[in-house]
């Protein structure tokens, strides 16, 4: 006779995307349909879960619509941590306590939707429910606007944030356009990846035939030179009069210090032991504006990269909901200590599917751009790399507009302190 079902647990952890409650609305969906008697939010990860912290998800999705404001909503609507979980020998004690509170709330399946961390909780709990005897799946949903997990062609999160970059860059070469050309100007575009270029490359996209895209790509997978950023930059500017150069948060030395760390005006860094990396664009531009004396401007895309859903992929949200629904599936049908991830089958057209794939060879790892893929002066992408990512920022996804604005899911008491 078939286990009867029980509850389900779904998280969102690390940095937020446009895509991810997409992916939510997937888990969720998918649970339902499955027969899962109800659908656990962890608010804040497993951070919140140890607190006792969650909600049950059927009272935030009451009908089709909030699942369309949800799939439309950025930022993470169960709100997300950076938790890093210690290892068994170094603390028992804190999976005791999540399995206790698990079997509190009979739960059997356990989704966690997250990037390079976040698959490492989940490569942790797995190993311990198999020592413990435990009979809760633990399977991982991949997201991140980094698109630097390993075995999948690419994460969800990615393909909206490419398509905003893309986008602004190309806005912002048009503003630089009508500039009168006597004395010329630099602008630096900082943009989020840490240590993989490939939301930077994607500044590429901005070239068409009504723009020739930015000026150099600098991705953070070569040693960056400052002496040589100058010449280049000076030999453009000798050229024309508005040059724009996009940057990588996460460039670096030879010796493996980062730009931004030149400035020394910030020192945040997380449990996972990751620095906030900003201030290199600002920094690159206090350089040139020493060294070539031209008006230059310093522009961080931040926060807006990953949270711009009034521009989202239509492939990344359907896709972030088909990775929900394929995590559900896959830790339902007995799967556990696995990831869901995307395989490409054609770039034109664009064709992919799903598999799961072990946690344990994805967990910690960055995959990063390959060489061939950045020009030999490491100056720009090659045009595998944007065959690669052009299909990813196809399609769009009309926000719920209200009063001229786009609605949200929003989930009340959300701004409370932990
Ligand atoms: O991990 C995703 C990411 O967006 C990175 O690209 C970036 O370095 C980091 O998060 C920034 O995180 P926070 O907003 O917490 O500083």
């Amino acid at each position: 006779m078939e286990k009867k079902k029980r509850n389900v647990i779904v998280g969102q952890s690390g940095g937020p995307t446009a895509a991810i409650n997409s992916s939510l609305a997937g888990v969720f969906r998918t649970a339902i349909d499955r027969g899962y008697k109800k659908v656990y939010g962890m608010l804040h990860g497993v951070q919140g879960l140890l607190e006792g912290r969650y909600i049950d998800l059927s009272d935030h999705i009451q009908s089709g619509l909030d699942a369309e404001l949800l799939k439309r909503t950025p930022s993470a609507y169960l709100g997300t941590c950076r938790y890093k979980l210690p290892t068994i020998n170094e603390n028992k004690e804190v999976y005791e306590k999540i399995f206790q509170i698990l079997d509190d709330l009979s739960v059997d399946c356990f989704i966690y939707i997250g990037g390079n961390d976040s698959m490492d909780t989940i490569k942790k709990l797995s190993d311990y429910a198999i020592i413990s005897g435990s009979d809760i799946r633990f399977v991982g949903c991949p997201k991140t606007i980094d698109n630097d997990l390993a075995l999948t062609d690419h994460t969800p999160g990615y393909g909206s944030a490419a398509k905003y970059i893309g986008t602004s860059v190309k806005e912002i070469i048009r503003d630089g356009w009508s500039l009168e050309t006597k004395h010329g100007q630099i602008l630096v575009i900082e943009i989020m990846g840490r240590n993989a270029g490939w939301l930077t490359g994607a500044s590429v996209l901005a070239k068409g035939e009504d723009c020739d895209g930015p000026d150099a790509i600098y991705l953070p997978e070569l040693p960056f030179d400052i002496p040589s950023f100058i010449e280049k930059a000076k030999s453009l500017l000798a050229k024309k009069a508005s040059v724009v150069i996009a940057v990588s948060e996460g460039i670096h030395t030879a010796e493996g210090k980062y730009i931004c760390e030149m400035d020394e005006s910030t020192e945040y860094v997380d449990a996972f032991g990751h620095k906030q990396l900003t201030g290199t664009a600002r920094y690159l531009c206090s350089v040139l504006a020493r060294e070539i004396g031209c008006k230059t401007r310093a522009i961080e895309l931040s926060t807006l990269q990953r949270s711009a859903s009034h521009c989202a992929s239509r492939i990344d949200i359907l896709e972030a909901y088909e990775v929900g629904g394929a995590a559900m599936k896959a830790a339902d049908e007995g799967d556990s200590g696995k990831m869901v991830v995307i395989q490409r089958l054609s770039d034109d057209p664009y064709q992919a599917g799903t598999e799961v794939k072990d946690v344990h060879k994805i967990a910690n790892d960055e995959r990063l751009v390959p060489r061939e893929w950045i020009t030999k002066d490491g100056t720009y992408v090659t045009n595998d790399f944007i065959t690669y990512v052009r299909p990813l920022i196809q399609g769009d996804v009309a926000p719920i507009m209200v009063d001229g604005i786009p609605r949200h899911l929003y989930r009340k008491g959300y701004q409370d302190l932990l």
